[in-house]
């Protein structure tokens, strides 16, 4: 490998920690947004001992996801992931190899296909409107004369995309457990998964993990959560054997599909526990911050608010909103991506690392090199967007930008043999969800609080949510 070559591309370090103290805690798309405009769109950080690419433009994400993204397919194996997904077997996690291409092509052909996710519109539909039920209840003043009440509605939207994943996935077979403990260890997961380790960073430093008590966090929580995936397992081995006529759900699909496939597919119980989990892990937080960041915006722009309202309710019409609808609603759909372009809800994909050595823009490139998308970034330039900054879904109007990853500017699913199978199964749910909080409600802010002074701010933390939750008051529609 010819080190000037990459000598061009490596901001100056320190010796041990690399980079680190660029980086700070938080935050990490903005400080690699600022990095990339003294540095340019491509440029190599050491973060600890790890040779980490980072990527900050339309062009060189084509670049590394379409041109190259044989080489850039590698995912490094993070310390909490191997603890929790069966040492990284599952579909995000693992290596680029041959167990990863059958997991892959399981979920993208039979449990995320189309036609699969149009099987479950009944469900998405019962938890719209139960949605809907929840905040009206939650909103309705205590007694006559009194105000109406305001609502978190951050919190209900997460139960939303909880309840309809964990339903797909798993029906009502969750093997005698109450749903609540599922939910309570999936949460305890999901708070260790966006854990940096040491070893992450400086991988003959695994003893400080050990240490530091993370080692032992990761193993209780890893065994709690196998228990539970375990216990449902079972119940739809059993259920299986039985033909107890209930619909099926995904499990069951991958149940079936590797016992008609038999030896031709070499997996086992782990890799079904790691691939349905997987649902749970990718399509939770990532739909429910869509959905919040959408709504937080268009509180925000409560002119672009009531364009999407007039639409949803001219399409809906007086019977509430039908799945079928969406398709009309461009305007929303248009508000939904604008959401997602200011707000990517994984700011930096899922890093991806080389395989192989190569050469990018006439630099060579190691393989095992880290490299981090800045889809935030890439969001917000101000040379592929006109008013970056600004919350204008008209811009989604008129052209055909969409989530396929046909255009580099606006990646939030990433592109490639590795961008996100679930597109379907998360707008789905993301546009019928928002449009029932359209044409259900009239949204204002809690007393006290004005436009102006609602700020869209992030928490910390490598996916933000919105720093200070929804809390929203939510009244019947004017007429
Ligand atoms: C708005 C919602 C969502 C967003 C923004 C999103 C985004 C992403 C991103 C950025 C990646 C990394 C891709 C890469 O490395 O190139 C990814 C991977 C993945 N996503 Fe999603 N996702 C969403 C919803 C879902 C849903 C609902 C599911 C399934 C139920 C899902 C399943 C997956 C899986 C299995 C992977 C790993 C793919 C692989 O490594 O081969 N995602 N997603």
């Amino acid at each position: 490998m010819a080190a000037a070559q990459y000598c061009h591309l490596r901001i100056r370090h320190l010796p041990v920690i690399g980079n680190m103290h660029q980086l700070g805690r938080g935050f990490l798309h903005r400080k690699l947004q600022e990095l990339a405009r003294h540095h340019g769109s491509l440029f190599l950080l050491r973060l600890g001992t790890v040779p980490t690419l980072v990527v900050s433009s339309a062009a060189m994400a084509g670049e590394v996801l379409k041109h190259q993204d044989h080489v850039f397919c590698g995912r490094p194996q993070q310390y909490t992931a191997r603890g929790h997904m069966y040492g990284c077997r599952d579909i995000g996690f693992s290596p680029y190899g041959e167990r990863w291409r059958q997991l892959r092509r399981i979920a993208v052909v039979q449990l995320l296909s189309v036609k699969r996710v149009d099987s479950f519109r009944v469900l998405r539909e019962e938890e719209a409107a139960s949605l809907v039920a929840r905040i009206r209840t939650a909103s309705a003043p205590e007694n006559a004369g009194a105000k109406r009440r305001a609502v978190n509605v951050s919190d209900l939207i997460v139960s939303l995309t909880y309840t309809v994943v964990s339903r797909a996935a798993f029906g009502n077979k969750l093997g005698g457990m109450e749903p609540q403990v599922f939910r309570e260890t999936t949460k305890e997961v999901f708070d260790l998964l966006g854990t940096i380790a040491v070893s992450d960073m400086f991988p003959r430093l695994w003893w400080v993990d050990w240490l530091m008590g993370l080692d032992a966090r990761t193993k209780r929580t890893a065994s709690k959560l196998d228990d539970v995936l375990e216990r449902a397992l079972q119940e739809h081995e059993k259920s299986s054997e039985s033909n107890d006529g209930e619909a099926g759900d995904l499990l069951d699909d991958l149940l079936s599909v590797v016992k008609e496939d038999g030896e031709g597919l070499k997996l086992d119980r782990i890799d079904i526990k790691g691939l349905i989990f997987d649902l749970f892990v990718a399509g939770i937080d990532t739909t429910s911050k869509a959905i919040e960041w959408a709504v937080a915006e268009l509180i925000k722009n409560p002119r672009e608010m009531a364009k999407v309202q007039e639409e949803v309710s001219q399409v809906a019409g007086t019977q509430g909103v039908l799945e079928e609808q969406l398709g009309r609603m461009s305007r929303l759909q248009a508000a939904l991506k604008e959401a997602m372009r200011l707000h990517p809800p994984v700011p930096l994909l899922i890093p991806r690392e080389t395989i192989q050595d190569t050469k990018l823009q006439s630099y060579d490139i190691s393989a095992k090199t880290r490299v981090i998308i800045n889809a935030w970034a890439i969001g917000r330039d101000s040379e592929s967007w006109e008013n970056a900054e600004e919350f204008l879904p008209d811009r989604f109007m008129h052209n055909t930008i969409d989530y396929n990853a046909k255009d580099f500017r606006f990646i939030p699913f990433s592109a490639g043999r590795r961008g996100c199978p679930g597109i379907a199964f998360a707008t789905r749910l993301a546009e019928l969800a928002l449009a029932n909080l359209m044409y259900h409600f009239d949204w204002e802010l809690p007393e006290g609080q004005d436009v102006e002074s609602f700020e869209v701010v992030e928490s910390s933390g490598l996916s933000p949510a919105l720093k200070f939750g929804l809390i929203l008051v939510a009244k019947p529609p004017q007429a």
